[in-house]
Formats: C-alpha cells, structure tokens, sequence
C-alpha cells in the first residue's frame, strides 16, 4: 500500500500541512521541532489509530485548538482511497471520528492502511521490560487478526476478575467461570504469539540482510490450564494476583553471543530492533498480501556509517518514509535520486506555494 498525500490540519505542531510522498523513498529533512516525527505520528494514526508516543489524545492537537484533522490519500488494496480521522475536544471529551471517501465508519472497519516505524527509542524493545514487549506482539496480532483481538479483551477481562476474587477472598465456587475462560483465551493468545515468534526467526534465517546480526527471538511462554489455575489459587491469594498467564509472558532477543538485553551495546541492540521491525513489516505483508509503509525516523543520528549505507542500499519492498535533520551526504543523495522525492519540505515558518 502506498500513501500518495497527506494533509494535515491542527495536528501537533502543524497548524496546516500538505504533503506527497514518492511511491518509492521520501526524505524529510529539517531541523529539530519542525515537526517530522509529529508528520509520521500522523500517518501512524491512520494506520493504528493510536499514537506512538502521545499519552491522551489531545495532546495531537495544537495547543491553540479545539480539533485536528488528518487526511489521506492512499492506494490500498481495495483501491484508492481517501482516509481521515478527525478529533475533536466537546465539553471536555475527546471524539473521534474515522472517515472513508468521505463517510464516517467504525474504527474496526478503518484498516487500510498497514505501517511500521523504526525509531531511536525503539531500543527500548531490547532493554525494556516486558510489557513494551507484548503490547508491540500484541499491536501486530491484534491489527490483523480479529480472533486474537477478541481473545485478548475476554482474557484481560477475565483476568481482572479473578484479580478481584483474589482480593476479596471469594468462595471457591466463583473462580470457576473465569478460571475456565483464562484457560481458553490464554490457548489462543499464547498460540498466536508462538506462531509470530515462528515466522519472525523463520525470516531472520530465511530472508533477512546479511548486514544484520543473526538474530533468535525466544518465546518464554507462562502457559496455564485449568488445573494449575486452580491448584495455584491459594498461593495467588497470597500475593494478591495470577501469577502465571500470558500477562507474564517474555520475548528474549538473542544473537550468537547471547540475550541482548544483558550484553550487547547500544548500536548492537539497535540492530536488532531494526532486524526486529524488518520481520515484523514482512509478517504484515504475509498477512496482508501487500507491504506496509515503513517509517524510519531519525535512525541516522546513531547508526555507524556502514550501516547507515546498507539501509539506504537496501531493496525496501515497500514504501518508505524517511525523516533526518541533517545537510544529506553525497551518498544518501544518490538514494534520493533513484527513487524519493521530498515533494514539499513543509515547516512551520516556511511553506511552499
Ligand atoms: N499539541 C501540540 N501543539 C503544538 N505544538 C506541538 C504539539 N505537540 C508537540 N508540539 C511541538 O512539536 C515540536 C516537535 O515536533 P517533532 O515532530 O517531534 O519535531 P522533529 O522535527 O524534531 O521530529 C515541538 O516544538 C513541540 O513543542
Ligand atoms: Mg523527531
């Protein structure tokens, strides 16, 4: 899928904004604050419908406003098609509203657009705890996969319950029904992850760059069943919550060397997260029959050099959106050549006719 034009009204920093992308390699260059990552929030929007470093979403909403907009043109597989979101702050609630060719849909059918981003911050996937672990495994098995969306609200709903049983030293017989449910979802939702956990080393061995680390994902499943749910009930009350489930899940990134959240540095890690999202973006275009946009921004300011030319050598299957602030060096200009055009170079002080 391809995004051909953005526009923006009120988003972040972007009082207005228009913007085109090349179906290939688009550069965003400009100095700090002017608003590249907030442009590539707003495609991420389109794609998640969530924002990837806001915590509430008014804060995608200039400070001076009541509402933004995002518009988009884009070719999906079922067309081309014009996207938008719209937020608005009404008496002091957010709404939002999800437009397709014009006309308001639900945010479930609001899914043409698929997208991954790499970011400085992503290292945080290695180091991190394991919760940014799973939500990420979670974001990517959700968004294209209704049974496992479904399982994961039931059993988080279950869970809570149990929770609340725990604490409040219910009688044995309540723990049945919600017991049985957790044994059942944490099935699906355990077996879904094994299977991305599957396909990302498949590609890792299979297909990824050999510029990349040879990379392992190991899955640390904290499986349950009914049985130990019930035997552990005691223990559980204890301390106060379940103990074992999918909510206690890990990924391990490993290369030859071992578990990179332990020993590798910080380029090395960064490596990794980008071997990470490679997989993630080729499991998308596994699913969804076409590639994701991919989104790299600011990855320059810490990568060695080698490395930044291998990803700007690389054969990107999809689209790709780039973001850096510096003067472009006579070899990412070659790259820019052959494919990107940055059609506009919007900041907030400059605009083009
Ligand atoms: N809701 C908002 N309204 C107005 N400006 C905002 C809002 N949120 C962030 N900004 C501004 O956006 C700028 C950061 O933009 P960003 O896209 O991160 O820049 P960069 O080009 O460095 O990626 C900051 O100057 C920040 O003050
Ligand atoms: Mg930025």
């Amino acid at each position: 899928m391809i995004i051909k034009t953005l526009g923006l009204q009120n988003f972040r920093s972007w009082r207005a904004g228009h913007f085109r992308f090349s179906p290939q390699k688009t550069l965003l260059v400009g100095p700090n604050a002017s608003g590249k990552t907030n442009l590539l929030e707003a495609i991420w929007v389109l794609a998640w419908q969530k924002s990837f470093r806001a915590k509430s979403w008014p804060q995608l909403i200039h400070w001076q406003a009541d509402g933004a907009q995002i518009q988009a043109e884009v070719i999906a597989k079922t067309g081309p098609q014009r996207l938008g979101v719209s937020l608005w702050q009404k008496e002091g609630k957010l709404v939002k509203s999800y437009l397709v060719n014009g006309a308001p849909v639900k945010r479930r059918q609001f899914h043409h657009l698929a997208a991954v981003i790499f970011r400085p911050e992503d290292i945080r996937f290695v180091r991190g705890s394991p919760a940014r672990r799973r939500r990420l495994f979670d974001r990517i098995l959700a968004g294209t996969d209704w049974q496992y969306h479904r399982a994961l609200a039931r059993y988080q709903r279950a869970l809570r319950q149990r929770n609340q049983l725990l604490l409040n030293n219910a009688p044995a017989g309540q723990f049945l029904f919600w017991e049985k449910e957790l044994a059942i979802q944490a099935a699906i939702l355990q077996k879904q992850r094994y299977r991305l956990v599957t396909f990302i080393n498949h590609y890792w061995q299979t297909k990824a760059p050999t510029w990349l680390p040879k990379l392992r994902l190991r899955y640390q499943a904290s499986v349950i069943n009914l049985a130990q749910l019930q035997a552990q009930r005691l223990h559980d009350r204890q301390q106060g919550h379940t103990r074992f489930g999918p909510q206690r899940d890990d990924f391990a990134l490993f290369d030859q060397e071992g578990d990179l959240a332990l020993w590798a540095s910080r380029g090395q890690q960064r490596l990794a997260v980008l071997g990470l999202k490679l997989a993630l973006a080729a499991y998308l275009a596994e699913v969804n029959g076409e590639w994701p946009l991919i989104l790299l921004d600011d990855i320059f300011s810490e990568l060695d050099e080698d490395h930044q030319e291998y990803l700007r050598q690389f054969p990107w299957p999809g689209q790709t959106i780039w973001t850096a602030t510096t003067a472009i060096s006579d070899s990412w200009e070659k790259v820019v050549e052959i494919g990107a055009r940055l059609e506009e170079l919007g900041t907030r002080k400059k605009q083009k006719p």
